[in-house]
């Protein structure tokens, strides 16, 4: 289902083939393998690179595809019909470390880390949560010191997505002092890289869903950073995060729609099938409701999306716009993934049938990248301000 609205254009046409293409050989047919197993297949990141869509942002001088966001998310939907670990690792990669690095990093950290990222050779993750600082994120304590012309950290991020196999790392720590605290403006961003001495990956997560996206703890002891890797100015890093967060947060929506259209598509082939009382139960109304208002707040959500994609692509977004598409989208996906259950009815309870996979996926878009309860925050303040 993709009506027209949004006016695609053959290249944009072409990059939901080629990414519709990818999905059907290469993740679909293993995702519910991969799931069980909670593997993360670390081929799947060259793949993804061969094609482009780990730099699908990024300027054609770093190798990458030079798109604009719209394309982007397209793909990204595509992917994430097929599987949404899959799509986090795509959308966490080409929305935080690659659009930090691309605009605040020098020629020469661009050179050495973004190109081999846009081409799939370095994987990127994102390091902002600690366990003490989920929503309050300008409340991390990961602390670094000067020690001559290197920094040296000590303490753990939580939740790092793809954190396993991440070749590049950009992370949040602090470089004020415990004696004289600034909250968001004593943070500054690092690019790690996991060859750094004092750096191991911690703990990694049991998680009800996005089994085969790796999510672990990564611990600073004494780990000696040297100081051509901090990222842009001293005491900036809480902003750039913010900022690069307005592109993943557009990342999660799209994931959202995906695995939510995965849901419509899955309920309703399971309705015309499926017979009950003599017939079809899409014959039924109660179901043809169900499906109607389905197929309504999905196509509202990605409606929502497009708009404020193409507001961004034309540098023209209005605050909180990008909240309400990440509030809406994640929110539409739990309850679209919800009612897909209900019409499988008993199967829908069972792992044998898809559709517990995607409810089980759908309920970490209202979570990560910032819980609905923050993008209301968010919201709350850009529209209660005079206009
Ligand atoms: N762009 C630019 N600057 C911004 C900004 C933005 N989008 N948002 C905030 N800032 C600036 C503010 O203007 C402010 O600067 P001044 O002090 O100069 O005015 C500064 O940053 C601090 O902002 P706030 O006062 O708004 O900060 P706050 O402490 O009240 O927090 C918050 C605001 C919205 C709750 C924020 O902490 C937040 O978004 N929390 C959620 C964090 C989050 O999304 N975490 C996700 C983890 S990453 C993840 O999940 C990735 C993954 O692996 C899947």
């Amino acid at each position: 289902m993709m009506t027209d609205l949004h006016h695609l254009t053959e290249e944009q046409r072409a990059i939901i083939a080629t990414a519709r293409a990818f999905a059907d050989e290469h993740v679909r047919p293993y995702a519910d393998q991969w799931d069980r197993a909670g593997h993360f297949e670390p081929s799947l990141v060259r793949r993804l690179g061969d094609l482009g869509f780990l730099g699908m942002l990024l300027p054609t001088e770093y190798d990458g595809l030079g798109l604009d966001a719209r394309s982007y998310l397209l793909a990204l939907e595509e992917i994430a019909a097929a599987d949404a670990s899959t799509a986090v690792m795509m959308s966490v990669h080409n929305s935080l470390p690659t659009q930090m690095l691309n605009a605040f990093g020098t020629p020469e950290q661009k050179r050495r880390f973004l190109a081999p990222m846009a081409r799939g050779e370095l994987l990127g993750a994102f390091a902002l949560s600690e366990p003490d600082a989920g929503s309050d994120a300008s409340a991390i304590r990961c602390q670094a010191r000067r020690d001559g012309d290197d920094w040296i950290v000590e303490g753990t991020k939580a939740w790092v997505t793809s954190g396993t196999h991440a070749g590049v790392i950009i992370a949040m720590i602090r470089t004020d002092t415990p004696e004289a605290r600034r909250r968001s403006k004593g943070i500054s961003a690092f690019i790690l890289t996991p060859d750094l001495p004092g750096f191991t990956v911690g703990k990694k997560e049991d998680k009800m869903g996005l089994r085969a996206s790796p999510t672990v703890q990564l611990v600073f002891d004494g780990m000696r950073v040297p100081g051509d890797r901090m990222l842009g100015a001293e005491g900036q890093g809480f902003i750039y995060a913010m900022q690069s967060l307005e592109h993943g947060r557009l990342g999660i929506s799209a994931q959202s729609i995906g695995i939510a259209r995965a849901a419509f598509e899955a309920a309703r082939a399971y309705a015309m099938e499926r017979k009950q009382f003599g017939q079809p139960i899409a014959e039924f109304q109660g179901v043809q409701f169900k499906l109607a208002d389905m197929a309504t707040r999905l196509t509202a959500a990605r409606a929502l999306l497009h708009t404020v994609a193409a507001a961004k692509d034309r540098g023209v977004l209005v605050p909180g716009e990008v909240s309400m598409c990440k509030l809406f989208a994640s929110e539409m996906a739990m309850w679209v993934t919800t009612q897909a259950i209900q019409v499988f009815g008993g199967y829908g309870y069972m792992k044998e049938y898809p559709v517990e996979k995607y409810f089980r996926d759908a309920k970490v878009t209202e979570i990560y990248e910032g819980t609905s309860e923050v993008q209301r925050i968010v919201i709350g303040r850009a529209v209660s301000k005079p206009q």
